[in-house]
């Protein structure tokens, strides 16, 4: 089993979309037994909330479903658990680094580390509007796709 989680401030938004629009792939390709997927915030204020409704009427529109997941936050186990580690921006990033034991096996990245078209952050969209998520949406179907390549290279999931 490979466990991938996704990691951004609220887990609300950004990250959600990404372990679904991920989640959808690996479905997709029949590997739900073979890869797991969580997403976790590196803050707590919105723990046991559902995706922000922005995020889930984006994903609704390109056959993404989110409603499912629930926000918790970050702990120190999910370094135990987890063989990748995806933040969506520099801060989310640096706050992972911090938490990192350094015997860490896994890999901690950057989501956009896997995109072919994008580099850099995934830009929260919690203040913006409609066309920040659909902009998120955009970053993440490339990082997801990379992502999944990068994981049936390295791994043994077939
Ligand atoms: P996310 O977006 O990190 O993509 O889930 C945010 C959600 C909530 C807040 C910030 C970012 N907030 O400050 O409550």
């Amino acid at each position: 089993m490979v466990n991938v989680l996704f990691v951004c401030l609220g887990n609300i938004c950004r990250s959600p979309s990404a372990e679904a629009v991920f989640r959808a792939l690996v479905e997709e390709q029949e590997l739900s037994s073979k890869i797991h997927t969580d997403s976790a915030g590196t803050g707590a204020w919105h723990m046991g909330n559902p995706p922000d409704a922005r995020a889930q009427q984006i994903g609704k529109t390109r056959g993404v479903f989110m409603s499912d997941l629930k926000a918790r936050q970050v702990t120190p186990q999910d370094f135990e658990k987890f063989d990748y580690i995806l933040a969506m921006d520099n801060s989310n990033f640096a706050n992972l680094e911090q938490m990192k034991p350094s015997n860490y096996k896994g890999q901690l990245k950057m989501m956009l580390d896997y995109s072919d078209e994008n580099t850099g952050e995934v830009p929260d969209p919690y203040y913006g509007d409609l066309s920040d998520y659909e902009h998120v949406f955009d970053l993440l179907g490339p990082a997801a796709a990379g992502l999944l390549a990068d994981i049936l290279t390295q791994n043994d999931v077939k």
